[in-house]
């Protein structure tokens, strides 16, 4: 990678600021200064310095955020603030973006990264990589619900869903709910329930495949995975 264009997504400054901290001699890759904005550096194998202090690179950043209400599931969006906006300016650097969507009006567990391999894999719907939600129903959710979500329910536009395995945590004149999916059709949990006759009046994403909703995270905060989950993320297979 050009060494301008690795200062400049490292945050450190536009490529014309960044040529000018090069001319200067700040900059050193293996002990010899670089002027030359043009000059190719492999950051993963050779040390480059900015005033004798080493730069922090990675190629791959994965965040989990815990995604507020309000905030559309995007990189850009004109008329609302997307999950990206919601990034420390470090961490926007290295262009990441939200893998899968959440509807506006629903929070919990969304992975930002910038690995597209990764994402690709999670979002493959030959994957069946499970999403597990909770869910507020706005009536009894009922034992010919679990059933009927067992064999899969007809959406409004003719879509046969797969199975979905529906929990009953509390039922009456409001039920709780978790249900777990192995697709990620639009809206998918909401016209479930529509299917059955029952609207969606809060939903949170709990989890997807071997990643869990870190319960410490404040609607709207965000922390980067760790190694484990990183590895569990990559190694994860469907059985
Ligand atoms: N299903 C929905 O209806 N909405 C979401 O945001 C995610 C799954």
């Amino acid at each position: 990678m050009r060494i301008d264009k690795l200062l400049a997504n490292l945050g450190y400054g536009s490529r014309k600021e960044v040529k000018q901290l090069l001319k200067s001699g700040a900059v050193k890759v293996e002990d010899a200064v670089v002027k030359d904005a043009k000059q190719h550096v492999d950051p993963n194998t050779q040390t480059v310095t900015l005033n004798g202090e080493a730069i922090q690179y990675k190629e791959y950043i994965y965040l989990m955020m815990n995604k507020p209400p309000g905030v559309i599931s995007a990189t850009e969006d004109h008329h609302d603030e997307t999950v990206i906006d919601l990034l420390e300016l470090e961490d926007q650097v290295y262009e990441p973006f939200p893998v899968g969507r959440l509807d506006k009006d629903t929070e919990g567990l969304l992975l930002i990264t910038n690995d597209g391999q990764l994402a690709h894999r999670l979002l493959s719907p030959k994957k069946h990589v499970p999403k597990t939600y909770f869910a507020v129903i706005d009536r009894e959710v009922t034992e010919e619900d679990v059933e009927a979500f067992a064999k899969g329910v007809v959406l409004d536009d003719g879509y046969h869903t797969k199975p979905g395995e529906l929990k009953i945590i509390k039922s009456g004149i409001r039920s709780d709910i978790e249900l777990t999916i192995t697709e990620g059709k639009f809206h998918q949990v909401k016209r479930m329930f529509e299917a059955v006759g029952k609207r969606v009046v809060y939903l949170q994403r709990m989890s997807m495949g071997p990643l869990k909703l870190d319960e410490t995270l404040e609607l709207g905060e965000y922390r980067e995975l760790t190694d484990e989950e990183v590895e569990l993320l990559k190694n994860y297979q469907v059985t």
